[in-house]
């Protein structure tokens, strides 16, 4: 048998099965999906409407909204923090449904950190920076990083991470030699720290930096040399280059897979692809996560059935 044959039989044979289609939930089931995913009691819903017909009044419930915003947290944050302060990611989105704001104000609202016993509270700040929680003390802190000069390469890690879904993998021989800026600009280093569009070291240029180390260690803002990142555009600093990472079209793409992650448990695979840009343009139309949210919930592929 020749291998095309063999993969014609696979194929036939799996369209043939029945048990691979996915039939639809019926309203019960659906109704479990529903209140699984978004982290609540079957009770929430109102028996006899359609469960995903109630999804956007769910999606205003605030235990709703903190189930989201611990699910983001965990994809902006390899570990929890210490404290409640050092997760700021986790009020800001509340901070942000709650007031029904554009999904991108979490990284560039103007805000401030007020509250009791270090628990992190938001409100509206016009004279504060336009930058969301990165502006948090205690997050810059986190991210402080121990760079010789104090440059919070962490920081700019986290930033375009949190913003784009970047994911780099620091080797383990970056620890050898040099470590230094100039060290940065070896071959072996200056690829993730120099030369791409977005170089590690020309964002942390943009970002304060840190004096001294450990917790004695001091946050400032110095001033910022501009910095040629993203294939050409001429950031002169930290508010800019915030702005740009969520004008992106990585920012809506990596929105919609968060999105799509706490919906399906999973990232999209390319046949969802329609729905996938549904999500997108949802986002880019009115801008509020609520919605983007509300595009995958509402969709056939939910309660099973074909996307
Ligand atoms: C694949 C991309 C990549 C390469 C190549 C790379 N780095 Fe990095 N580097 C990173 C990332 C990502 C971070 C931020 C790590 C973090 O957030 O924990 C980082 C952080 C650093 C830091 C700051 C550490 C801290 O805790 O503040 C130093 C110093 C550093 N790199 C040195 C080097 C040196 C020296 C080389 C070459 C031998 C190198 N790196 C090569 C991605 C890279």
């Amino acid at each position: 048998m020749t291998t095309r044959t063999t993969l014609w039989l696979l194929l036939s044979t799996l369209a043939a099965t029945p048990a691979l289609a996915q039939a639809p939930l019926n309203p019960a089931q659906c109704g479990r999906r529903v209140a699984l995913t978004l982290g609540l009691p079957w009770r929430a819903q109102r028996l006899g409407e359609p469960p995903q017909a109630q999804v956007r009044e769910l999606l205003k419930k605030p235990e709703v909204v903190t189930t989201f915003a611990h699910f983001v947290n965990s994809r902006f944050n390899d570990l929890p923090g210490d404290r409640p302060e050092d997760d700021p990611v986790i009020p800001m989105i509340r901070y942000v449904f709650s007031n029904d704001l554009p999904w991108r104000d979490v990284f560039v609202g103007r805000v401030k950190f007020v509250g009791a016993g270090g628990y992190p509270r938001i409100e509206a700040d016009p004279t504060a920076p336009a930058l969301g929680y990165f502006a948090s003390l205690p997050w810059q802190k986190r991210y402080a990083g121990n760079e010789e000069a104090g440059w919070m390469l962490q920081a700019a890690y986290r930033t375009l991470q949190n913003t784009t879904g970047l994911a780099l993998e620091p080797s383990p021989v970056n620890g050898q030699g040099d470590a230094t800026a100039t060290g940065r600009e070896r071959a072996e280093c200056r690829s993730c720290h120099y030369d791409t569009a977005w170089a590690l070291d020309k964002v942390a240029r943009l970002l304060p930096v840190r004096v001294g180390l450990g917790n004695r260690a001091v946050i400032t803002q110095k001033p910022v040399t501009p910095q040629v990142l993203f294939g050409g555009a001429t950031i002169t600093d930290h508010e800019q280059l915030v702005q740009a990472l969520v004008t992106s079209q990585a920012f809506t793409f990596w929105s919609c897979r968060l999105a799509f992650e706490f919906t399906f448990g999973r990232p999209e695979s390319s046949c969802e692809a329609p729905l996938f840009d549904a999500c997108a343009d949802t986002l880019e139309r009115t801008g509020r996560m609520q919605d983007a949210l509300a595009t995958l919930l509402e969709s056939p592929a939910f309660c099973g059935g074909t996307p």
